[in-house]
């Protein structure tokens, strides 16, 4: 499948969404507004608020779309106050091929800058006021944001619990990035159903397909972290394996023979030359665990695909083309390569 919809659809609503969020993103002290817009300045996928503005064109039309927009901006600003709190807890240097918030700007400003991005996202909703939301459809929105955003914290808070531990299975792994990045791109796709007023059926059936998209999506960020080019991601490479993340790549392998649970465990342990994270990478590949990831985000991307089939088949679709560009965006999350 080609992106040419996803491409066309995302580039215009690129721009839209930064130009929102520069007009709301303003202020003083002008540090902490400059730290706030570092990351948002340097781009990233904007995929979140694609999703949200997608799924309300495509259940509501033009009207819809207008009103989505501030509650794709306040996604798209929640989803950049996750990422610049997750830097520090990963300690990780570069994100969207720059340096990132609290590498340039310390820590305090970095925590602060999202302290801030975390507040405009509630307030961000009742700016939709404006494009004729009313205050119903707005406590609607402002309660899904607030779900995503518990989750977020959740998920992030058994991320780092892993890293400790070894007594994590699949099912833990699961929950875990359903929690720390699913549920916020669920509340994306919710968020179109509710922008477009369509009724509590609809709009729980794109929660699935953003929760499924958003599963598949964080599989495909873990093989990434491993096999993907820093150059393209604009993130670090292994350092999930230098910082002892339970990914499925490392649980599955560990699962299969005793001897490489053994060498994970040292390596998370401390032993991370550079010999021992390319044995890591074999042992990923010698026991099946990329196969097995690849095939499980596939599941979810069929999963996901399936929700928008069954809303299809109800005739609610006012617009083919966003509706296209939600299916080529759950490809695109399986396939991706930044
Ligand atoms: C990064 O998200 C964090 C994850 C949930 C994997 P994205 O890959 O959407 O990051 P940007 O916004 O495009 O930089
Ligand atoms: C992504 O976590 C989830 C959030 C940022 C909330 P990761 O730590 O796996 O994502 P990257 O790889 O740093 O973007
Ligand atoms: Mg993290
Ligand atoms: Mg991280």
């Amino acid at each position: 499948m080609s992106y040419e919809t996803l491409n066309k659809v995302g580039e215009k609503y690129a721009s839209l969404i930064d130009s929102y969020i520069s007009d709301i993103l303003r202020g003083e002290p002008e540090d902490l507004y400059k730290a706030a817009m570092h990351l948002i300045k340097a781009g990233g996928k904007r995929l979140r608020p694609m999703i949200t503005l997608a799924a309300s064109k495509a259940l509501g039309g033009a009207p819809s779309e207008t009103k989505a927009v501030y509650y794709a901006a306040a996604v798209e600003i929640l989803h950049n106050f996750s990422l610049v709190h997750d830097d520090i807890m990963d300690n990780d240097d570069f994100r969207r091929g720059i340096p990132t918030v609290h590498k340039i700007y310390g820590v305090n400003w970095a925590i602060l800058a999202g302290d801030l991005m975390f507040s405009y996202a509630f307030l961000t909703p009742y700016l939709a006021i404006r494009a004729g939301a009313d205050y119903k459809e707005i406590a609607k929105a402002v309660e899904v944001i607030g779900d995503g955003s518990r989750k977020i914290a959740e998920g992030q808070g058994y991320d780092i619990m892993f890293e400790k531990t070894w007594d994590v299975d699949e099912k833990d792994y699961l929950k875990m990035i359903y929690l720390k990045t699913g549920a916020l791109i669920e509340t994306s796709s919710k968020l179109g159903g509710i922008a477009s007023n369509s009724d509590d059926e609809i709009t729980e059936l794109l929660g699935q397909f953003g929760r499924f998209v958003g599963l598949a999506f964080q599989i495909r960020d873990d093989i990434l972290g491993i096999f993907g080019d820093p150059a393209k991601t604009g993130k670090p490479i292994y350092n999930d394996l230098r910082r002892g993340k339970k990914t499925i790549l490392v649980l599955y392998a560990s699962k299969r023979k005793s001897e490489w649970k053994e060498f994970f465990i040292k390596l998370f342990s401390g032993n991370q030359s550079d010999e021992n994270i390319k044995e890591a990478v074999d042992i990923i590949k010698e026991s099946g665990s990329l196969n097995y990831a690849e095939m499980l985000a596939k599941n979810y991307y069929n999963n996901a695909l399936d929700r928008l089939d069954s809303i299809e088949k109800m005739g609610l679709i006012k617009d083919e083309e966003s509706f296209k560009s939600l299916k080529e965006l759950a490809e695109f999350s399986i396939n991706r390569d930044k």
